[in-house]
């Protein structure tokens, strides 16, 4: 919106001022009723454009503000600007007022009904080696004992010597270890939680230590990884009939039954004398079946007397404290309380097995 040419010319003083402010005053009216009858957010911002855009009146009266005398420029000036200012906030009203109203519409026409029963959460579950964990956990609490852990990855020195498994010693071979750099190593069983134990030097000693142990071995009843628990117990006058009360406790409290178990003579270069321990199995109740082999008994875990051998590398005397071991397998624990009989379900992860555990 160019000022007419004649009026420019005429335009001198403050006389030309009244002019501008008359234009600005009509262009003002106009603008705020076709503000106001934009009925939508596209005709709203048609109307912006005539306005204040690149060719809109608002920038061509700026324009014009160069060609007025030099004393007159600063008046026009902020004449313009205040009209450009209100114009500006009269938009933005009216889009406010025009958004609000699209989002009413919107949300009316998909007609929410708020009394629906929402979708439902699943909830997830634990892992049935980790319950197995937390119960076996709990139960040697109550019995006194208290959990330690160690590394996975240890030395030889913890996983073997100190165990009384020298360098030669056949029981190398059994345990098919996994070497890393260094003489590191993936520990093979938990039993190496007992020696960090005994070396911290603090008795009496009642720990459980479980946790995960690694072994070159894989098919239907063996993972390269598994999952073991150790317990420990030192102290000045422990015998084998504590370790039979203790195993007796605590697996009549974990199967939730009276059971048979049977000790059978056995080796571990750590304990003296070393037993195997059987249990009345679980499945058949002793009468015989697939599971036991139709033994009637299932093995379960090993145990012993501590060798003295053990103890005197760690810095105890034989003399003055005897200790008993044991080292079971929690994932076979896990399979006889939940009727699991393919260890590798428990590692592959196969969300149709592990929802049956929610
Ligand atoms: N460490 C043995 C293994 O992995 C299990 C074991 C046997 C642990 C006898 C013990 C024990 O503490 O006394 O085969």
């Amino acid at each position: 919106m160019r000022l007419p040419a004649q009026r420019r010319r005429a335009a001198n003083g403050s006389v030309w001022l009244k002019y501008i402010v008359h234009d600005l005053t009509e262009l003002l009216e106009r603008a705020r009723s076709d503000i106001a009858a934009s009925g939508d957010l596209r005709s709203l911002d048609e109307v912006r454009v005539r306005l204040l855009g690149k060719k809109g009146a608002i920038t061509e009266q700026l324009k014009a503000v160069g060609s007025l005398p030099v004393s007159e420029r600063p008046a026009a000036g902020q004449a313009i600007n205040r009209v450009k200012q209100e114009l500006q906030s009269v938009l933005e009203g009216r889009r406010a007022e025009l958004e609000r109203a699209r989002v009413e519409a919107q949300l009316g026409a998909r007609s929410v009904d708020m009394t629906l029963p929402g979708r439902g959460q699943v909830s997830g579950g634990l892992h049935p080696v980790t319950r197995t964990l937390e119960r076996l956990r709990t139960l040697f609490e109550r019995a006194g004992f208290s959990v330690a852990e160690g590394p996975e990855i240890e030395d030889e020195f913890h996983n073997f010597e100190a165990l009384n498994i020298p360098a030669l010693h056949p029981a190398r071979a059994e345990h098919d270890t996994f070497y890393l750099r260094n003489g590191t190593l993936l520990r093979t069983h938990t039993s190496p939680v007992q020696i960090r134990c005994l070396l911290e030097g603090k008795l009496p000693l009642r720990v459980i230590a479980p946790g995960r142990v690694y072994r070159r071995d894989s098919d239907v009843t063996h993972t390269p990884m598994f999952h073991q628990l150790e317990a420990l117990a030192v102290d000045t006058d422990i015998s084998f009939a504590n370790l039979k009360a203790v195993l007796h406790g605590f697996l009549q409290a974990f199967f939730e039954r009276e059971l048979d178990l049977r000790f059978r003579p056995s080796y571990f270069p750590f304990t003296e004398p070393s037993a195997e321990v059987d249990m009345q199995c679980v499945i058949c109740n002793g009468a015989g079946c697939r599971v036991c082999s139709r033994t009637g008994w299932l093995e379960i875990l090993g145990c012993g007397m501590v060798h003295p051998n053990v103890l005197r590398i760690c810095g105890v005397d034989p003399e003055c404290c005897t200790g008993y071991a044991f080292g079971l397998g929690i994932d076979r624990l896990a399979m006889l309380r939940y009727g699991i009989d393919d260890l590798r379900l428990f590692f592959e992860n196969d969300l149709r097995f592990l929802r049956q555990f929610n």
